[in-house]
């Protein structure tokens, strides 16, 4: 029988958060470096959440405008990320109060069904934090293109001598590595082999005593590969890449011709760099990121509005697409039937499809997208809703509908 207590499990998660927090301080170092060398100080010493805290509010206010969004973010992403791996620890097997030692085999033990349920919410929240520092590091500007498979390379740092505890840590080290190269840091000074792949060892039952090896690697220019090109669904490795620069979008620079794939049919959206570069280059990069096939967790559709408009939102670990409304070229007077733009007048990641011609909204909404053939999101608009509380409510689909994207 468990102890009331577990103070094990609890350490281990208040050393996962500090071992996590520095990672990323440490990236977003190397980061805001890369971006403006000539501001950065050193940094004062970072042993707590407050320091961290202190630290990103000391950068926040140096730091330019965007970057400052973009650190704002990340701050509350972070502590998003902390509570989820303190719910995680929370949501282990509680101890069972009252076992049922009198049947054994009784088919509807409440402790045994208690201890599946917290041990299901602990994984799930496990795989929620993950999810939530892939995004940080995204949203500070490392792109982890996390998936499965075992990439190759020369390997820089082995992995049976460096372990993390998530593959989100992982990437910061790749990033942490190349941006020591950067600096002049390493063997051979500016000229080092700097890490831009990452493999670390996930999957903790198959991964035996290799669990938390994080290999860090290089792969040549243009012999790049990112985990979906690796082809390796199933493997027990997680891999990404770190690019120091945006030469990987090369191949997709003028594709305008982006495929949203629906359960029930795909939708055709003509790219428009013109009305929105901003968001059209990171629309680009999340489909680059995404692979062959464009599986995309969490783009879905969830709001219907009949003779008005379809939202929802492109959002998948690893890869955020926001950009800001300003500055842009100025948009349509009228947002035609079919145009795509990012939602309530922000840069993303919520979206909505104009159903209608809609002068209302005239310059407000940054638009990036157009739909000629709407069949399909006619009938989406008139598929089954939520009920309402109130008349003025939004309307909500009854069953959301995820699609993955892919472009030529
Ligand atoms: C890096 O390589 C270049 C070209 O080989 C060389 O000129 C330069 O001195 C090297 N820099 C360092 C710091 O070794
Ligand atoms: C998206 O891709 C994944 C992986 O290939 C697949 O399992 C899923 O069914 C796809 N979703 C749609 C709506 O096609």
């Amino acid at each position: 029988m468990r102890g009331r207590s577990n103070p094990p499990a609890t350490i281990r998660g208040v050393t996962l958060v500090w071992v996590v927090m520095i990672g990323l301080a440490l990236c977003l170092l190397g980061f805001l470096y890369y971006i403006n060398p000539k501001s950065i100080e050193p940094p004062p010493r970072v042993e707590t959440l407050t320091d961290l805290s202190n630290l990103l509010i000391r950068w926040e206010k140096h730091a330019s405008e965007d970057s400052a969004v973009a650190l704002g973010k990340l701050a509350a992403q972070l502590d998003r990320a902390g509570e989820l791996l303190e719910a995680a620890d929370h949501a282990r097997p509680p101890p069972a109060a009252s076992p049922c030692p009198s049947c054994p085999s009784c088919p509807a033990c409440p402790a045994t069904t208690a201890s599946l349920a917290g041990a299901a919410a602990g994984a799930g929240a496990g795989a929620a934090s993950e999810a939530a520092l892939l995004h940080a590091l995204a949203t500070a500007g490392v792109q982890c293109h996390a998936g499965p498979a075992e990439l190759w390379g020369e390997p820089l740092v082995w992995g049976s001598v460096h372990r993390t505890p998530s593959a989100a840590e992982c990437c910061a080290a790749c990033a942490a590595h190349a941006a020591a190269a950067a600096r002049g840091g390493l063997e051979e000074g500016v000229n080092s082999t700097a890490c831009n792949t990452w493999v670390h060892c996930s999957d903790k039952a198959r991964c035996g005593d290799k669990a938390g090896e994080c290999w860090l690697k290089h792969q040549k220019a243009g012999e790049m590969q990112l985990p979906a090109q690796r082809g390796g669904a199933g493997s027990m490795w997680t891999s990404g890449v770190v690019y120091p620069g945006d030469a990987f979008l090369a191949p997709y620079d003028k594709k305008v011709s982006l495929t949203l794939t629906f359960e029930v049919g795909a939708v055709q959206v003509t790219l428009l760099p013109d009305l929105a570069p901003t968001s059209v280059r990171e629309l680009r990069r999340l489909v680059a990121l995404l692979g062959p096939g464009g599986h995309c967790t969490g783009c879905r559709l969830y709001r219907v509005e009949p003779h008005f408009l379809v939202q929802g939102v492109i959002s998948h670990p690893g890869g955020y697409v926001a950009t800001p409304r300003n500055p842009n070229p100025p948009q349509k007077k009228i947002m035609e039937r079919g145009l795509v733009c990012w939602a309530g007048g922000m840069g993303g990641p919520d979206f909505f499809v104009n159903i209608v011609d809609n002068a209302g909204f005239g310059d407000s909404h940054l638009c990036w997208g157009k739909v000629d053939d709407m069949a399909l999101l006619d009938k989406i608009v008139a598929m089954p809703q939520k009920p309402k509380a109130k008349q003025n409510d939004m309307t909500f689909l009854q069953h959301e509908l995820q699609f993955n994207m892919t472009l030529a």
